[in-house]
């Protein structure tokens, strides 16, 4: 099966066998080394000196920790929302006592920093900005994140970001953009099976932790620091998809992040010529499509759900569908983590295949 979804995603084999490896203490010396091993590795891929936890959790537990732990009850935070991801963190704050106001932007668009920079002059009590950088349901990045952490600072406002599908493919240079608090999830382009969630913290982050008096405990960044310090996790961590992460991590490094960044440009690049030969549009603002997930407007005629049915029962391809207001009106094509150009060109001819199957007519020359 050619598992074309933005996550999870396929993972060498090596890395599934790393994961049946026998058990070991994971309050022993072994698992201290591996913590201390992958932290100072995903920390590389990072591009950050700031903390980076592991958390066993999905991405979400990532987006809950990072609420939980600097939005006060009662607190403001800005929300800028490009998708379904973003809106999470709406249901997310408001869950744990926080007063979200989200700055939405149309599903298929970016966010404008000037629309942030006004709305925080208007609301000079906030002192928290959530973004998502690349809204996996639209397949939008928001490449405007550089100049949005500056204008957070500006306002003396924290920064979050959910780097969830972006960071392990897409140059999130954490430091450089000075981003407090950024989250990413195993089963994107990690090459490792979903499970653990990585969250980095600044000083700044640190600091507002400490004034945060929302409760807390399995997610509690201060906790997973101090854990850290000794080799350690508060609780039993999902010890072989450490062992994952470990060689998925030694794969990621010796292709080299700049190899792997051109790799994801490339193959989307190659998704995008083929989707667009093929007749159809792609749903994403053009200049912000995402390099690890491209969103396809299904087309008047077509039946999504049929689509994807027959691309994956009689072509073996399985493309994701629209999620909430976009099911039924986009497919999602992933390409992110352990992919070739082979397994897109697979999938774009197995697209065409199924879009004739449903009784698309498909351009002459695609
Ligand atoms: C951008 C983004 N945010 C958040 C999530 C939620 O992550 P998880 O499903 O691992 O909890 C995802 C997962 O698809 C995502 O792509």
């Amino acid at each position: 099966m050619n598992l074309r979804i933005p996550g999870p995603t396929p993972i060498p084999s090596e890395v599934a066998q790393a994961g049946a490896a026998e058990m070991i203490n994971h309050r022993g010396p072994e698992f201290a080394e591996l913590i201390a091993s992958t932290t100072h590795r995903v920390k590389q891929v990072y591009q950050t000196k700031n903390d980076v936890l592991t958390l066993t959790a999905s991405g979400t537990g990532g987006m809950e920790a990072a609420v939980a732990c600097h939005v006060n009850p009662e607190e403001k935070v800005l929300i800028v929302t490009v998708g379904v991801f973003g809106k999470r963190f709406i249901d997310i704050t408001r869950a744990f006592g926080g007063e979200p106001l989200e700055l939405p932007f149309e599903f298929g668009m970016s966010a404008d920093p000037n629309r942030i920079d006004q709305t925080l002059r208007q609301f000079p009590d906030i002192r928290t900005v959530i973004v998502t950088h690349n809204e996996t349901s639209t397949g939008v990045t928001v490449k405007q994140l550089p100049e949005i952490a500056e204008i957070a600072r500006q306002h003396d406002c924290l920064i979050i970001v959910d780097a969830i599908s972006s960071l392990s493919s897409i140059s999130v240079p954490v430091d450089q953009w000075g981003l407090d608090v950024v989250i990413s999830g195993s089963q994107k382009g990690w090459m490792t099976a979903p499970g653990l969630a990585f969250v980095s913290c600044s000083d700044r982050s640190w600091e507002k932790q400490v004034n945060t008096t929302t409760p807390r405990f399995y997610l509690d960044l201060q906790k997973a620091k101090d854990y850290l310090e000794i080799g350690q996790t508060l609780s039993t961590p999902a010890v072989n998809l450490f062992f994952q992460l470990d060689k998925a991590l030694d794969l990621m490094l010796d292709e080299g992040l700049d190899a792997i960044y051109e790799r994801h440009a490339v193959l989307a690049q190659m998704t995008r010529n083929g989707v667009r030969a093929l007749g159809l549009e792609l749903f994403a603002e053009e200049g912000f499509e995402s390099d690890t997930v491209t969103s396809v407007r299904i087309p008047a005629e077509v039946d999504g759900a049929e689509l994807l049915k027959v691309a994956r029962e009689e072509f073996g391809t399985v493309f994701a569908g629209g999620q909430g207001s976009l099911r039924g009106q986009i497919l999602r094509i992933g390409h992110l983590g352990y992919v070739t150009e082979s397994e897109i060109d697979q999938a774009l001819t197995n697209l065409k295949d199924a879009l004739q199957r449903v009784g698309y007519i498909v351009p002459t020359n695609a």
